[in-house]
């Protein structure tokens, strides 16, 4: 049977992370040729080891860092000289940096802006025609950060890129209409994942980060990667939107 995304050339960073991965399994599983990259090489094999165990294969290439321009655009430009085209830009990977304002050092600042929105434009510049032939997708993966403080951790310089991809996004969907390029960002609340899971072990860091959250759980790696899924297969009249998928924390 024909998956959703069934031969869809879908490129992901990040794939050694916790979203990453289950988005190259997902996207796999519907029928998508992934192809994806991080800069943890150890967590990109393991995708892929998880993935070969389904019958999969993750394309693609580890160490590999976004933040390096020549990185991403050589990074693209191995996508098309595999597989001919790029259908898809899921732009999940980034690392940020938390500090009280004050406190936070230039050097932190400059390391989150580099790893959670110029990454974005190298790898959106440099797919960008790609796209347009294909009628493409990207999707940007945000966060609640871009649309509320926290009282938790001190988020400015992440609250600031993730806004940015927000805004971003909304200009790629203007730039892009005429080309037939959809672009959506993703706006994630608190997701249990690798690095976030030893947070929520400890009760009084779990109860301070879900503070909020109605549904009074962390979202599930593969609930946010559902969403984008269907942003990429049926989703196609939503462009330019910020879809929030936050277990109803902005609700209050
Ligand atoms: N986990 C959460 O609670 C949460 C909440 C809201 C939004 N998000 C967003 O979801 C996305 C996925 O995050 P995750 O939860 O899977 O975290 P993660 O840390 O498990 O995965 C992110 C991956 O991106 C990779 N990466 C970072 N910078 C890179 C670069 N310059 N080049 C190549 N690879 C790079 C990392 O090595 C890592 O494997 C991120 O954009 C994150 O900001 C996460």
């Amino acid at each position: 049977m024909k998956g959703r995304l069934q031969d869809k050339v879908t490129l992901i960073t990040g794939t050694g992370g916790g979203q990453g991965r289950a988005a190259a399994l997902r996207f796999a599983r519907e029928g998508a040729i992934v192809f994806g990259c991080d800069f943890n090489a150890e967590g990109h094999r393991e995708t892929a080891a998880l993935m070969e165990a389904e019958g999969f294969r993750l394309y693609g290439s580890a160490p590999l860092d976004l933040g390096e321009h020549e990185h991403a655009k050589a990074w693209i430009e191995a996508a098309v000289a595999e597989h001919g085209r790029i259908d898809i830009l899921y732009n999940n990977a980034s690392a940020a940096r938390f500090a009280p304002v004050h406190e936070m050092s230039i050097e932190d600042w400059h390391y989150t802006i580099r790893n959670e929105i110029d990454l974005l434009f190298y790898t959106t510049k440099y797919a960008w025609n790609h796209l347009a032939r294909q009628g493409g997708v990207i999707i940007n993966v945000s966060s609640t950060a871009a649309w509320g403080g926290s009282r938790v951790a001190g988020i400015a310089a992440h609250s600031a890129a993730k806004g940015a991809v927000v805004s971003f996004t909304r200009q790629l969907a203007v730039e892009g209409a005429s080309l037939g390029i959809r672009a959506v960002s993703i706006s994630p609340g608190f997701v249990a994942t690798p690095g976030t899971r030893e947070f929520l072990e400890n009760p009084k860091a779990r109860a301070m980060l879900l503070d909020g959250v109605l549904l009074d759980r962390p979202g599930e790696p593969e609930e946010v990667v559902a969403l984008a899924a269907f942003v990429a297969s049926e989703g196609s009249f939503i462009t330019g939107s910020d879809l929030v998928i936050d277990g109803g924390l902005l609700a209050i």
